[in-house]
């Protein structure tokens, strides 16, 4: 059934994510290029249950593309979670008119999206169709290959970590470098093939200790090398745990540095920014041509629309055939069993 779209929010919900603005200007913009009005909607659904919310044209998006973090500013919702929070949230909708909502942000917004478009046809709302961009530093999200402010966040984990390489190799020290990514490992190998990490752990893999980190060093050294460079994921441990065992086994006495939420901020890549824009773009056109209740993902490098539900069901493999890389590339490389 065709849905009417005359007016729609967009908000930016969860951890913050350097993209999510291209994504809220490639919104407004295409909606104000379909003769649909646009209403920012303030510190994700909370801005509902307050209403919190703010008028936009075209040119209330001017100069935010390259501008890290959310012009809406996000927040994690409790009260959302519940159905008199939402029934509050639907209010709003109504006092607005909205007729569709774009939440961008990670799954838990999505499953909240859903709730409260289920809410609105179970309550007599009518109509409230929800599309979810994916804007997450973890790049977890199962559907899609790839989520908003994950170019970035790896570009600003390099940079960190190429300037503790150059003090680690003057004083020929060890490195252990925690990174986010919350229970999933895909910024931790991504940035540690990107640097040459002497090793990497991952929430994905078993470690074991010894055969992974202690004789990995010990290679490395052998074949020459004085500083390492370990990088953990934050959901595999915490870096000061894996220092304090390297001092242990190996009588090292490394460096631990938690790079932290220096990773979600910052100007976003060219890659977060183009990506943003389509899907911010596509968005916008899944509910022009009737598609709600989808989430706008890519796909071997295409943006694609999946059905929420079905988007919310998916599991994404972890690119495991990667970690061999990383094993074979650095100095430290297992042995070819
Ligand atoms: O989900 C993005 C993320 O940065 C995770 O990598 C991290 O574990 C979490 O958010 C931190 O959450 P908060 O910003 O609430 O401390």
């Amino acid at each position: 059934m065709e849905h009417q779209i005359h007016r729609i929010g967009v908000l930016t919900s969860g951890g913050d994510a350097p993209g999510m603005n291209a994504a809220v200007r490639a919104v407004v913009r295409t909606a104000v290029d379909c003769g649909i009005e646009c209403v920012g909607i303030r510190r994700g659904w909370n801005g509902l249950i307050n209403s919190d919310f703010v008028q936009l044209d075209a040119s209330s998006v001017s100069h935010i593309i390259n501008k890290g973090g959310t012009v809406l500013y996000t927040a994690r919702s409790e009260e959302f979670m519940t159905e008199p929070g939402r029934a509050k949230a639907l209010s709003t909708c109504k006092l607005l008119g909205l007729d569709a909502i774009v939440a961008i942000g990670g799954d838990g917004t999505f499953r909240g999206a859903l709730a409260l478009s289920r809410q609105a046809a179970a309550s007599g709302y009518g109509s409230l169709q929800v599309v979810g961009i994916p804007a997450t530093i973890d790049n977890d999200i199962g559907c899609s290959h790839y989520t908003i402010g994950f170019d970035t966040a790896c570009n600003t984990a390099v940079e960190c970590i190429d300037k503790l390489r150059d003090t680690m190799q003057s004083h020929e020290r060890c490195s252990v470098v925690e990174v986010m990514g919350r229970h999933a490992g895909h910024l931790a190998l991504y940035v540690g093939i990107a640097v040459g990490a002497t090793a990497v752990l991952i929430p994905e893999r078993e470690v074991d200790f010894e055969a992974e980190i202690v004789e990995k060093i010990r290679r490395a050294r052998l074949a020459g090398t004085t500083h390492y460079m370990v990088v953990v994921a934050e959901g595999a441990g915490s870096a000061a745990d894996i220092g304090r065992r390297i001092h242990e086994e190996l009588g090292l006495d490394p460096r631990v540095t938690v790079l932290g939420h220096i990773q979600r901020g910052g100007s976003p890549s060219a890659r977060d920014r183009e990506t943003a824009s389509r899907m911010g773009y596509e968005a916008v056109m899944a509910l022009t041509s009737g598609k709600g209740n989808c989430v706008i993902a890519t796909k071997d490098g295409r943006i694609v629309d999946l059905d929420m539900e079905e988007a919310l069901q998916m599991k994404k493999p972890f690119p495991m055939e990667r970690y061999q890389i990383l094993e074979a590339l650095t100095l430290s490389g297992s042995k070819r069993d």
